[in-house]
């Protein structure tokens, strides 16, 4: 896709991988883009670059508006592969060019390129680059999502550039929020940023809220994010505040999610009188085998449900692996604000749902104990318990959920 302006003077100049599907173990079905910002003005600024397979594409975008030699400062958002992979490529290019980045950044950078001939600057929150007409200005927002993490809010255009936050794994034509809306669908958008959040930002609730609350207590006016992956905020910047808002404050849909899996089906078909109990209690319920789903896709189920079931098969006396593999996944991401039971089947010791509880309270997550378990085959006396169980933690979910409301 050729560059496209975005504010007067200033241009996307990214890359669209239609093609990615596993970004690093997150599974991506729509693929994701490498969004970096040209600014063309006295100091011509690149904002991030791309990731390294794309580094021709971005450089045959910027070359559509300047020759890249002419680029006077780089400023380095993020270090991760995906924006940062593309620099030395770039140095090349412009070598006199100046790099603005955090002392965290360089400590990074130092690690993949030779950066011994550099003009290196580092930047803190409150610093400020003049370009020209416009005045970049750096916000620090370590660990959102790694320490080297920054913004750069552009005062006179009112454009925050925003890094991994506010973004999507999206390829898409659409350039901006309103576009993507008109071609597919608002429901699509938020749950891209539902998605993205609930895989890459759940451990930073806490982060987020303040960082927020700092950005709003410098009362710098915004009407555009641009993030370094997906469509840019234009339509409704201040509607993907709001939803970052609402997600660190901890609100969810009130729902169960039922995340299992089986060996020889007992397992599975323990879930179905569970979930029935718990949809006759009223309390919306989705079912979730995880080796049918990708990580990602269950880590998403969990976090939109305000209420998560956990069932998995004893094997050898231990949980089963792909269950194990899940709860690992969780615990990275150090997940709250959500109540949480276990069940499963044995054949002739148990073990998976006592370990399944140790997890789920070491995780300091509330717990709704004892759970149930069946040996070899539910009998009718079984799902009879696993009835009773779904509604019991469904009133319990209900009554979980009524704090947050
Ligand atoms: Fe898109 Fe943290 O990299």
């Amino acid at each position: 896709m050729k560059a496209i302006e975005i504010k007067p003077d200033i241009y996307w100049v990214g890359a669209i991988d239609w093609a990615v599907r596993d970004f690093h173990g997150y599974v991506t079905p729509s693929g994701t883009s490498y969004n970096n910002y040209l600014i063309m003005d006295d100091d011509i600024t690149l904002v991030d670059t791309v990731k390294y397979d794309f580094a021709e594409v971005g450089i045959k975008n910027i070359s559509t508006i300047v020759e890249p030699s002419k680029i006077k400062n780089i400023v380095v958002n993020h270090i991760e592969n995906d924006h940062v992979s593309a620099l030395d490529r770039i140095m090349e290019l412009a070598p006199d060019a100046a790099i603005y980045i955090t002392e965290r950044g360089k400590k990074g950078i130092e690690r993949f390129f030779d950066i011994s001939k550099w003009n290196i600057n580092l930047v803190k929150t409150g610093d400020e680059l003049k370009t020209g007409k416009y005045t970049l200005s750096f916000i620090e927002t370590p660990m959102l999502h790694w320490p080297d993490s920054m913004m750069t809010y552009v005062k006179e255009a009112k454009l925050l550039i925003s890094q991994d936050a506010f973004g999507q794994h999206i390829a898409t034509t659409a350039r901006f929020d309103d576009e993507f809306i008109e071609c597919a669908s608002h429901a699509e958008l938020e749950e891209s940023v539902i998605d993205y959040y609930a895989n890459i930002l759940m451990p930073f609730g806490n982060l987020i809220k303040s960082k927020i609350a700092q950005i709003q207590k410098m009362g710098i006016p915004i009407d555009m994010i641009a993030p370094d992956h997906g469509v840019i905020w234009r339509g409704e910047p201040e509607r993907v505040l709001e939803m970052y808002l609402d997600m660190a404050n901890g609100k969810t849909n009130l729902r169960v999610a039922i995340i299992y899996d089986t060996m020889w089906h007992s397992t599975e078909i323990m879930t179905q009188p569970i979930m029935q109990g718990i949809k006759d209690s009223g309390v919306d319920c989705k079912v979730i085998k995880l080796r049918a789903t990708p990580m990602s896709g269950a880590i998403k189920e969990f976090w939109n449900s305000r209420g998560c079931l956990i069932g998995s098969p004893t094997l050898n006396n231990e949980v089963f692996p792909s269950v194990a593999e899940f709860m690992t996944h969780l615990r990275g991401l150090r997940p709250k604000d959500r109540i949480t039971g276990a069940f499963g089947s044995y054949g002739w010791g148990g073990g998976a749902v006592k370990w399944l509880y140790n997890e789920l309270s070491s995780m300091k997550l509330e717990t709704f104990e004892p759970g149930v378990q069946a040996q070899y085959r539910p009998s009718p006396d079984d799902m009879d318990k696993c009835y009773e169980f779904g509604k019991e933690f469904a009133a319990k979910v209900r009554e979980y959920h009524s704090k947050y409301e």
